[in-house]
């Protein structure tokens, strides 16, 4: 399925027909927030993870939520549409439509479009021997823990890696690193996962902290701290975490091999916790 139906503001249109006005200030001033929820076997992924980050960005936008949790989720029912496959959610709410003026109108609706799409799983082979990335200044604001639509500096950044023919581009800010265009990163070093510290400069990841709660829970020692350029090109594993992306390790950065330039042993470990865990949410085991 490409998309076949949009949610937007309370009605259910054809992807055909979905449309929005120029005037809505997401599209004016890249105004608003979204999330992308993973479904797996016609279940929604870590939702209450999803939501409760949504009710956050929204709150730091100062943007009240214009739905309940039950409401939103019965929204996403709807779209997938009893299907019991793997599919993925994407959900935007914007500020609304007004004329434009930079200062929030007042009375003003949010805008709130959502649909389902085919979940495009990592290839196979990017598992298996791992994907290339290359470092890149990370040119974001210093909100980037509000999963907002203002997206341009990832853009340019997932370009940049693209045009070097890497998967992903690796994001440093004053010498240490944030995460990647569109993904949490992960180094093993010394026999330790490390990942960002929380904070503004990073997106609090649903796939990291399940990645960190996986690898935890399983004797790996695992720390949330400044992570420098050193240590990220010194670097036993590397690896990306995202809804769409999973886990995946990165092999060559800049050119170069990371560890031995192919997945590591703490790689293999980590995916197959992830893939056990996936797979007893697909029976109801876990939420
Ligand atoms: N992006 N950091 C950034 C900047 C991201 O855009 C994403 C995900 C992540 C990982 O977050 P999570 O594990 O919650 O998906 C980290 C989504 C998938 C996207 O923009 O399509």
């Amino acid at each position: 399925m490409v998309v076949e139906e949009v949610y937007i503001n309370g009605s259910y249109v054809p992807a055909a027909e979905a449309s929005i006005s120029v005037f809505d200030r997401g599209f004016l001033f890249a105004d608003g927030v979204y999330e992308v929820i993973p479904v797996y076997g016609g279940r929604l992924f870590r939702l209450q993870h999803h939501l409760d980050r949504l009710r956050y960005s929204l709150a730091q936008i100062h943007l009240s939520h214009p739905m309940s949790d039950a409401a939103i989720t019965s929204v996403f029912q709807r779209l997938l549409n009893g299907r019991s496959d793997d599919a993925s959610i994407y959900l935007q709410i914007t500020r609304g439509i007004a004329p434009r003026n930079h200062a929030f109108p007042d009375n003003i609706t949010p805008t709130v479009v959502a649909y389902a799409q085919n979940l495009v799983y990592p290839d196979q082979a990017h598992r298996d021997a791992g994907v290339r990335a290359v470092t890149y200044p990370d040119q974001r604001w210093e909100r980037c823990d509000i999963k907002s639509i203002s997206l341009l500096a990832n853009v340019l950044a997932r370009q940049f890696a693209h045009e070097h023919d890497a998967a992903e581009a690796v994001l440093f800010r004053d010498g240490i690193l944030t995460e990647g265009a569109a993904s949490t990163l992960f180094v093993v070093h010394d026999g330790q996962l490390l990942t960002s510290a929380s904070g503004h400069s990073i997106l609090p990841g649903i796939t990291r902290e399940l990645v960190l709660e996986l690898a935890c829970n399983h004797g790996l020692q695992c720390q949330q701290t400044n992570i420098s350029q050193r240590q990220v090109r010194e670097a036993d594993e590397l690896w990306l975490s995202s809804s769409t992306k999973e886990i995946l390790p990165i092999v060559m950065l800049d050119g170069k091999p990371v560890g031995e330039g192919m997945p590591g042993p703490h790689y293999h470990q980590i995916i197959k916790l992830y893939d056990d865990f996936k797979l007893r949410f697909r029976n109801g085991e876990v939420s």
